[in-house]
């Protein structure tokens, strides 16, 4: 009997991954139901189909390349992977150009793993976790202001982040649902300590049409050590980012090219010996 036809614990968690991606993504209100002008669908799909034809004609593609092409994007779709196709190779460039004329903090991608309606915290919290829950425990602590330095009382820090092995609650099984997920109000001066574990870095599933890219391509399937956040607060523009690890795996080769110079944390030990600490504050533009 061969390994090939028997996969890891790791192998079958990442194969749900990219299937509970596209059901949760289908399930958002806006999934396909947005209103675009028939000029704006002429204008970019035009665009976009002869940016394609430039690829074709520079690169010479051959019949062999173009059936191949077909077959994949085919598999994509069976494979329900087309968001995590889209956020780690487009998804950077469409929020480049969404927060180009931003003053405030910087963002980055959104990826397929948001959950809307996570348990609310209080600004001092614990995200839910397991009971010995493996990793480096870590405070991550700061303060939401406005352009002018006024504390936001309040805000919203939505927080999303994978476990220490690398995996997202309600994508991988086997996971609580909640697990490093929450919704932490700010205490009156906007200012947020919460208690979670470091996370590891994540990698793209080998085992679906995403993978075989990879592979095909010889690229690696890394993203670096990662918390999500999405910050918030009343007349202010909410602002999606990732903060990332200095020095961490990755960091420097991100597949999804999602890393800025301005979200990158550097947690020291705390005093008491348990596990790091780090401060990052949020500047949010009027709305
Ligand atoms: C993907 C996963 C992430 O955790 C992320 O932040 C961005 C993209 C992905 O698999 O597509
Ligand atoms: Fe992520």
């Amino acid at each position: 009997m061969t390994q090939v036809d028997q996969p890891t614990e790791f192998d079958a968690k990442a194969a749900d991954s990219g299937a509970n991606a596209t059901r949760v993504f289908q399930s958002k209100e806006n999934a396909a139901g947005a209103q675009i002008s028939q000029e704006r669908v002429d204008e970019v799909a035009t665009a976009a189909i002869k940016a394609i034809h430039e690829v074709i004609r520079d690169k010479q593609v051959t019949y062999e390349e173009y059936d191949a092409l077909k077959a994949w994007m085919i598999q994509v779709g069976v494979d329900g992977e087309w968001p995590l196709f889209l956020d780690v190779w487009m998804e950077h460039v469409v929020e480049e150009v969404a927060n180009a004329e931003r003053e405030g903090s910087k963002g980055t991608i959104e990826g397929p793993y948001y959950v809307p309606d996570a348990p609310e915290l209080p600004a001092d919290c614990t995200l839910e976790m397991r009971e010995d829950e493996a990793g480096t425990p870590l405070l991550f602590q700061g303060q939401v202001r406005a352009l002018d330095g006024t504390p936001l009382a309040g805000a919203i820090v939505d927080i999303w982040h994978a476990d220490d092995a690398g995996f997202y609650s309600q994508f991988a099984p086997g996971l609580p649902d909640w697990l490093f997920r929450a919704r932490v109000t700010a205490d009156d001066e906007g200012r947020y300590f919460i208690n979670t574990m470091q996370p590891a870095p994540y990698q793209i599933p080998t085992d679906g049409s995403c993978g075989k890219l990879i592979a095909a391509a010889g690229w690696h399937a890394w993203r670096p050590a990662h918390i999500h956040l999405k910050v918030s607060a009343p007349d202010h523009q909410l602002i999606t980012t990732q903060l990332y690890f200095e020095g961490g795996e990755y960091v420097e080769t991100d597949i999804a090219d999602a890393v800025k110079p301005e979200l990158m944390l550097a947690p020291t030990p705390r005093a008491d010996g348990s596990g790091n600490e780090v401060t990052y504050d949020f500047v949010l533009d009027p709305a």
